[in-house]
């Protein structure tokens, strides 16, 4: 049984559709999702895709993909900003980490220049709205070839 590359969303992605649609754009998560799905089978993987608001869940899930997910793409939402426990949970994981975000984080506001998520990341996606979860989909045979 092939290992889905988890993608994992953060805070208030659950709105996304009405969220601030002049920053993330006018597609829901579901959209998301879609996408995503229709990526994965154009590169023959299949994906497990959830949405948390609540950090413990997240460390919950980046644990679970230690054995359960051949690669982790993470959209920690304003966690990325604020919580050493995505980062220490990412540091204990050893496959392929990439971080996406819809919007562009350093051309925004100062608090948000600084990404917890980062310093366990093998690469970040930002500011290329839904496609960014696309391109990570598509590079996860470069990390998984490379290591
Ligand atoms: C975000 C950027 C974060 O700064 C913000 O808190 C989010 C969404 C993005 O996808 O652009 O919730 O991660």
């Amino acid at each position: 049984m092939p290992k889905p590359i988890f993608i994992l969303n953060g805070p208030n992605l659950n709105t996304l559709g009405r969220r601030e649609p002049h920053i993330y754009g006018d597609q829901t998560l579901k959209d998301v999702e879609a996408a995503c799905e229709a990526a994965a089978q154009a590169s023959g993987a299949i994906i497990d895709f959830r949405q948390s608001n609540h950090e413990g869940t997240l460390v919950d899930w980046i644990q679970e993909a230690s054995d359960a997910a051949r690669a982790l793409i993470l959209n920690a939402g304003a966690y990325t900003h604020t919580s050493v426990a995505l980062l220490d949970a990412l540091r204990v994981l050893a496959i392929p980490k990439i971080e996406v975000h819809l919007s562009n984080p350093a051309a925004r506001e100062a608090f948000r220049h600084n990404s917890y998520v980062s310093l366990a990341s093998d690469g970040v996606i930002a500011g290329l709205g839904v496609y960014g979860y696309i391109a990570a989909i598509e590079a996860v045979k470069r990390l998984e070839a490379a290591a």
